[in-house]
Formats: C-alpha cells, sequence, structure tokens
C-alpha cells in the first residue's frame, strides 16, 4: 500500500459571535480502498470495580434473565452495537494475573487480593472459559492481554497453547478435562499493558527486549495465527513508539498501542499532575499505577474532576483535551511511518475515554463515574478522529464496557441503563468495515476568552455494501446550531432518500439517571435536506447527528 494520508482536513474559521457563521464540507471517493476497520469500535473489560464482578458477571440469586453468571440484558445491549471485539483481562491487572488461577473446578480456584484495584477478593469465578463464553453470547472477538510484568515467556506461551491447539499436548487435555474440547482460536492477544508503568516501570529498550523474547514461544497454531498486540506509548511518549518500532520492527507485532485518556479540568483550576496527562517526563512517570494509596502500587492519582458537576469553562478545556486524539495519533503515526511505511502495524488505541472522579459515596480504586452528554460528544468527536485515521488506527477500546471509567452500560442491582455514549456507538455502528470517504472540512470556531479556539464540527463519512452513504457529525458548541453544507459533487450519487438520527440534550452535564433511564436517547431528526448536490444539515447546539444518505 502507497503511503497514503487519510486524516481529513479541517480548517477553522475566525468566529463571529452575532452571524450564524455555516461549516462547508466536502465529502470525496473512496480512492484508496481505505476501510473503518469494526474494530475501531472495541470495548475493554478488566478485573477492576463493578466491570466483571457485579457487572457482567452476577451473584447466581440475581433475578434477571442470566446464562449462568453472566447478565444477558448486557449482552443484549451489546450485541445491539455490535460490538466488534473485547479486550480481558487488563488494563494493569493483566500484570498480575495468572490465568491457571481462573481455570478448573471453582472450589479449587484461589482466592486472591486484586492488589492493583483496591485490594478487593478475586475469587477467581471470572476466567479463561468464561471470558470466552462471554464472547460467544456476545458474538465478538476476544483480545487477550498476557502478563509480562508478573509472567514468564512459559505462561504465556502454555495459555495460548490451552486456547488455540486442537492437537494432542498437555494443554490441550487440561482445557478438555475443564470442560472445553475444540480450541477458542483467539486471534487477538496483547504482549503485557501499560509496561513503561503499572506493567513493570519498564524502560522501552528493555521492554522491546521481552516482547521480541515472548513474542517468540507465542505459536500460531494451525487455523490459529496470533496477531500480538505491542504495548504502547503513554500519550504523548514518542520515544516509546521510536524505541518499539525501531528495536522490534514491523514484522514481529500486529499491532503497537497508545494509551491517552481525557481528563477534565477547568482552565482556573490548579494543575493537577497526573501521569496520564502527558505533561510529566516519561520518566518521571514511570513505575506509577494508575490507582495509588490503600490497594495501588506505588503511584497516587489526584483527583480530575466531576463527571456531572462542571461549567463551560471546565467543558471547553475537557473538550480540548478530547480532540488532543488527533494531534497524538499523526505524531505516532509520523515515527511508525519511519520504520513502516507500508502501515502493516496497525495503531491500536486500546485504551480511550473520559475520567473523572468518582461518583461520591463510591469506591474510589472502582472507577465508577456517571456519563454524560459531554461523554457523548468526546465519543462522537474521538470516534470520527479513528474514522479519518483509519489507514492506521485499525483497532480501539474504549475504557471500560459497564461500570469503569467512560462506560456504556451502568447497573444498579438488577437496573441496568445505557449511558449517552451508548447511544453514540449505536449511531456509528453504520461505519463497522465500510468503505473511508476522505472529507475536506471547514468549521466555525468554538472559542472561550483566553483559549485557543477549538473546531466547532467534527465528522467523518463511508459508505456501506449496499451503497449507503454515511455521515456523523458532532457539534461540539454547547450553545450555537451551526448549519453545514455538504458537497456530494464528487460521489456521484443519485441520491434517492435521505434519513437523519440525532443524538442531544439541553444541558452538556445531563445524564440517565436509574430513575430516568431514557432521558437521553437516539431520535429521529429532521434538520437534515438534500439540493441537488448538497446537503444541508442544521446541526444543533452540542449534538451527534447521523446523516444517511441512498
Ligand atoms: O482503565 C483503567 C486503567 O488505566 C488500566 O488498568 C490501565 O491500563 C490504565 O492506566
Amino acid at each position: 500500500m502507497k503511503n497514503i494520508i487519510a486524516a481529513t482536513l479541517i480548517i477553522i474559521s475566525a468566529c463571529c459571535a452575532f452571524a450564524q457563521e455555516s461549516s462547508k464540507i466536502s465529502i470525496n471517493p473512496n480512492v484508496d480502498n481505505l476501510v473503518i476497520n469494526k474494530h475501531i469500535y472495541g470495548h475493554f473489560s478488566e478485573h477492576l470495580g463493578r466491570c466483571i464482578y457485579d457487572g457482567f458477571w452476577v451473584n447466581e440469586h440475581m433475578n434477571i434473565p442470566k446464562d449462568g453468571r453472566i447478565r444477558l440484558d448486557i449482552v443484549e445491549a451489546l450485541r445491539n452495537v455490535k460490538i466488534p471485539n473485547l479486550r480481558w483481562p487488563g488494563g494493569c491487572f493483566a500484570d498480575e494475573y495468572h490465568w491457571r488461577d481462573g481455570v478448573g473446578p471453582n472450589a479449587q480456584r484461589p482466592t486472591l487480593i486484586n492488589t492493583t484495584w483496591g485490594n478487593v477478593t478475586e475469587d477467581n469465578s471470572f476466567g479463561t472459559h468464561e471470558f470466552l463464553d462471554l464472547c460467544a453470547l456476545l458474538q465478538t472477538e476476544p483480545i487477550i492481554c498476557g502478563n509480562v510484568g508478573t509472567g514468564s515467556p512459559q505462561e504465556m506461551a502454555s495459555w495460548v497453547e490451552y486456547l488455540n491447539f486442537e492437537g494432542k499436548s498437555p494443554m490441550t487435555d487440561l482445557r478438555k478435562e475443564n470442560g472445553q474440547d475444540d480450541p477458542w482460536n483467539v486471534q487477538f492477544v496483547g504482549i503485557g499493558n501499560e509496561s513503561w508503568g503499572c506493567g513493570g516501570s519498564m524502560r522501552p529498550e528493555y521492554y522491546a527486549d521481552l516482547y521480541r523474547q515472548f513474542n517468540n514461544f507465542v505459536e500460531n497454531y494451525p487455523n490459529a495465527r496470533v496477531n500480538r498486540i505491542a504495548a504502547g506509548a503513554n500519550v504523548a511518549d514518542y520515544n516509546w513508539t521510536e524505541v518499539l518500532m525501531r528495536e522490534i520492527g514491523p514484522r514481529r507485532m500486529w499491532g503497537l498501542s497508545l494509551h491517552y485518556y481525557t481528563h477534565p479540568r477547568g482552565g482556573s483550576s490548579p494543575l493537577r499532575l497526573d501521569y496520564s496527562l502527558g505533561n510529566e517526563t516519561p520518566e518521571a512517570t514511570r513505575g506509577r499505577s494508575p490507582f495509588g494509596g490503600p490497594g495501588g502500587r506505588s503511584g497516587f492519582r489526584r483527583l480530575s474532576g466531576s463527571a456531572t458537576d462542571f461549567d463551560e469553562e471546565t467543558y471547553y478545556v475537557t473538550m480540548q483535551n478530547c480532540l488532543r486524539m488527533d494531534e497524538l495519533i499523526r505524531e505516532h503515526s509520523r515515527i511508525m511511518d519511519k520504520y513502516d511505511p507500508d502501515k502493516r502495524v496497525a495503531l491500536v488505541v486500546d485504551e480511550w475515554g473520559i475520567w473523572t472522579d468518582v461518583e461520591p459515596g463510591t469506591n474510589r480504586a472502582f472507577l465508577y463515574q456517571q456519563n454524560s452528554m459531554r461523554d457523548a460528544l468526546i465519543a462522537g468527536s474521538t470516534l470520527n478522529v479513528f474514522n479519518n485515521h483509519c489507514d492506521r488506527v485499525r483497532m480501539a477500546n474504549l475504557a471500560q464496557t459497564v461500570n469503569v471509567l467512560q462506560a456504556l452500560i451502568l447497573t444498579k442491582d438488577e437496573k441496568m441503563l445505557l449511558t449517552p455514549t451508548y447511544h453514540v456507538f449505536d449511531l456509528y455502528k453504520v461505519h463497522h468495515d465500510a468503505k473511508y470517504l476522505p472529507i475536506q472540512l471547514e468549521t466555525p470556531a468554538y472559542s472561550m476568552l483566553g483559549y485557543t479556539s477549538l473546531p466547532a464540527v467534527n465528522a467523518s463519512a463511508s459508505q456501506d455494501e449496499s451503497g449507503t452513504v454515511n455521515i456523523t457529525f458532532v457539534n461540539i458548541d454547547p450553545n450555537q446550531e451551526i448549519p453545514v453544507e455538504a458537497s456530494l459533487a464528487a460521489l456521484g450519487l443519485k441520491i434517492k432518500s435521505v434519513k437523519a438520527k440525532v443524538l442531544t440534550s439541553k444541558n452538556i452535564t445531563d445524564i440517565n439517571s436509574f430513575d430516568n433511564p431514557e432521558y437521553i436517547k437516539t431520535v429521529d431528526f429532521s434538520g437534515a435536506k438534500t439540493e441537488g448536490n448538497l446537503l444541508k444539515v442544521k446541526l444543533p447546539a452540542k449534538s451527534v447527528v447521523l446523516v444517511s444518505l441512498k
């Protein structure tokens, strides 16, 4: 493949406070055969707080539809958004996890302490078989993250043998003894997680050598070729990417990861140190765990900001932080291009999303946060960034699916609610494996005194197998409706129908609560029409809009 530049060209026009400025877009044909990989829409589930235990995996006496101990209302909701993959068992937990603890008869599985996440009891009732049963119910691809931090090449090699080997062998025998005859043929394996931090405080040169060693013993068994994902950089640690690309090389990995969380910060609030904000040197951040103090590994995390109680200035800075994803992808890709001009290696953003303070009164180590209209705008904008970099970004995982960080689903005993972020994934599922349509975009600015202007509108477009063109727009301006004119001339389409849906709410702080779980939801939208080759859309303030053209 040529060195393709897929990213959208965005021009921010000066903001005028009075006239209603419009956004102008042109949508171009798919010339480079680029596809928006469905794996960009992936998710992440860690043994952390109430994601697995009391999330996916509930008490056997809970009175709701279940398959064993797996909650089926969650399964149904995730199948509806066509969840393409699920990453497990961590996160930081992965580098302390020994898979043999989670297989075999329950009574014989050890009860341990989850020292990464709050020193809670880990009874290992959810292990390899249970995770793969969950993936089968979800009809999704598993991503298993192996233990480099406290594990060995032998342990990882035998896990892959247990997962993927069909013929007679000690691990096949053990798997069969534990009730699973056929191998699962797991395709995606992570070689460690955050090895610069909670995964072992390593320097990139050391991790690169360990990767090469572990990688040697991860076998490709018949029908089970493993796509290996290297533990990539934290935020803007470009040296990490440089060293891994140079020392591991593009032929030994399928993907290289990147972790970037959006933190809410008000401009006037004091700078809060946080290892994942990227405002400290990689040296200073190495060794930190994401949650310190009691139950954390030698690190600390200062509070981020409330999930639901924030002003417009905090919102502004949060969106600025969110949109930084574009710059990070460009810079990491630029380094990857040096060693891999054909873009064989995927950039895998396997942890992203907004990270706020926990809900008042909940365990700080459980990272349980509410999810607002702001978070939907973050999800929509970030997914547009990923789509527009689909030449390099071919997998991503929002952190984390249920009850942790920017979750799609929150539960409270038998109750379950779908967050505004869930609805964005529902709208955007039209992009899964669709042909990428590059766009040029001119947008008014969303401005705040004392800050650099932000592009008010972002968008991405694709064409599915049936020929339908789907465009997803986000207007991050919480106050102004923005008219958009999108030129479709280059596509040479004969448009017969225009359908649109919108997700918006009165306030950016609005949420779905257990008392009002459908307060924010997607509705049909009448603000889109075509005039010849021109699509005209009136994007409501703070909205995510999907327009489908047939
Ligand atoms: O998603 C929560 C934590 O954030 C993960 O365990 C870790 O990889 C990251 O620091």
